[in-house]
């Protein structure tokens, strides 16, 4: 579906952001994994949540969605079911990477993980190695693509250094060494989301972070009551850029996530000189359950350019598309580097946000790992294709906005995937 987004006034007024969606399947699968009943608030109903509830509705977990909130009674740490079909986790890479953790130590049973046109792009061998290392036996398309077969043993415990800053790798071999024989660490070039590591934490787990290093030990059950799922930053910051980005806006943004590992492009953002108010959470030392929110108070202003490195990348990894746009508004260049891994998402974020804006105008180069954007005050306009990425569809909408003549958004539809509800919410605040 096509969908133009005209130059739009002031935007103004308030929102509640959209549940998280990284902490919406961890949650779904922890649920799945622990002993006891976990009742999730505020989960997020979205075409890639949905996709992690019916995975672990088919490894056996019963799964209640209730109007206010959905309950998730799990098989246990070890007493996954193993399907007679394959498990589609749709468009959603986080169940992909993380569910082989748990299948992993699934002793002598098997699985199939598969997904659609995108998801058979992205890869898995990222996966496969450290839980190989770990004893399980897994294979891929050409030993690298979806479908992937886990094929699930008595798990040995391990120390892994990643490839790359990636906290889907990094939770994927943290949930199978809870099953493991011992503690196992993993160790990040840089650090990346921690989601995994607190909601671990609170359902009891000893886990302990030392610098790029975390540490699980095994057990024997995972106890998980209750979590309350925040305000995805993600999904936010594109009406964070359409209140920066649009002259004379002002909005309130209210339960916005604001964990540190989450909140890159925040820090971007202000470094930008962007107009954000709110309390974000400063880098903690050890590691806490907490996932804190805060209200995000946002005005329209100037922009300076930036450069964003590769120790910042993962902070604000699913947000760097929309740093691309605000460097098209901003005074000076704007840099990114070190974000290879933006060619492995829904779809190779590197090419199509460069091809995207520049045919709204931007002046914006591609490099092997990431883009430079020479700042023009302004976007014309035009047509963007969203290739089928949620992300990408979201940010032709923003640019829309904050354009001069407008932007046509070939495929807003796949918005859905992570925030329904995404084109009213813009089109009310922009009223
Ligand atoms: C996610 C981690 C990131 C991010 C993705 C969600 C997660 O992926 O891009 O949208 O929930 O852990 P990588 O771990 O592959 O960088």
């Amino acid at each position: 579906m096509n969908q133009r987004f005209e130059p739009s006034g002031p935007l103004t007024g308030e929102l509640t952001a959209p549940a998280d969606k990284s902490i919406s399947h961890r949650a779904a699968m922890l649920g799945a994994m622990a002993s006891y009943p976990l009742r999730i608030e505020n989960y997020l109903h979205a075409a890639d949540t949905t996709s992690t509830l019916n995975a672990v509705r088919a490894l056996g977990a019963l799964v209640e969605v209730r109007p206010e909130e959905v309950v998730v009674r799990g098989t246990g740490l070890r007493e996954a079911r193993e399907p007679d079909v394959t498990i589609d986790v749709g468009n959603a890479g986080t169940p992909l990477r993380l569910l082989p953790g748990w299948l992993a130590a699934q002793e002598g049973r098997a699985f199939t993980l598969d997904g659609d046109e995108s998801i058979r792009r992205r890869p898995v061998d990222r996966v496969i190695e450290p839980l190989r290392l770990m004893g399980a036996t897994l294979d891929a398309r050409e030993g690298r693509y979806p479908p992937l077969s886990v094929r699930g043993a008595r798990l040995h415990s391990i120390s892994y250094t990643l490839p790359v800053a990636s906290a889907q790798v990094k939770s994927c071999v943290l949930l199978a060494a809870l099953a493991a024989d011992g503690a196992s660490t993993v160790t990040e070039p840089e650090r990346s989301r921690d989601h995994t590591e607190r909601m671990l934490l609170s359902a009891g787990a000893r886990v302990h972070r030392n610098g790029r290093s975390v540490t699980v030990t095994n057990t024997d059950e995972l106890v998980l009551e209750r979590v309350r799922v925040p305000g995805d930053p993600s999904s936010a910051a594109f009406m964070i850029a359409a209140g920066v980005l649009v002259g004379g806006s002002r909005l309130l943004i209210r339960d916005v996530g604001v964990n540190w590992t989450r909140s890159g492009f925040l820090r971007i953002l202000m470094r930008m000189q962007g107009i954000v108010l709110g309390d974000l959470e400063d880098e903690t030392g050890e590691l806490i359950a907490q996932e804190p929110v805060s209200d995000l108070d946002v005005a329209a202003g100037g922009l300076e350019g930036t450069f964003v490195g590769p120790e910042e990348v993962p902070l604000a990894i699913d947000e760097l598309p929309l740093v691309a746009l605000l460097g098209c508004f901003a005074e000076g260049e704007t840099v990114v580097r070190g974000a290879h891994e933006l060619r492995l998402k829904e779809s190779d974020r590197i090419a199509t946000v460069v091809e995207g804006l520049r045919g709204l105008g931007a002046d914006i180069e591609a490099t092997d790992d990431g883009f430079a954007v020479t700042g023009a005050g302004h976007l014309r306009g035009g047509v963007l294709d969203a290739h089928g990425d949620h992300r990408l569809a979201m940010l032709g909408a923003v640019a829309g906005l904050a354009s001069r003549e407008g932007v046509e958004v070939r495929g807003i539809e796949a918005a859905a995937v992570s925030y329904p509800g995404f084109v009213e919410d813009l089109e009310r605040l922009a009223r």
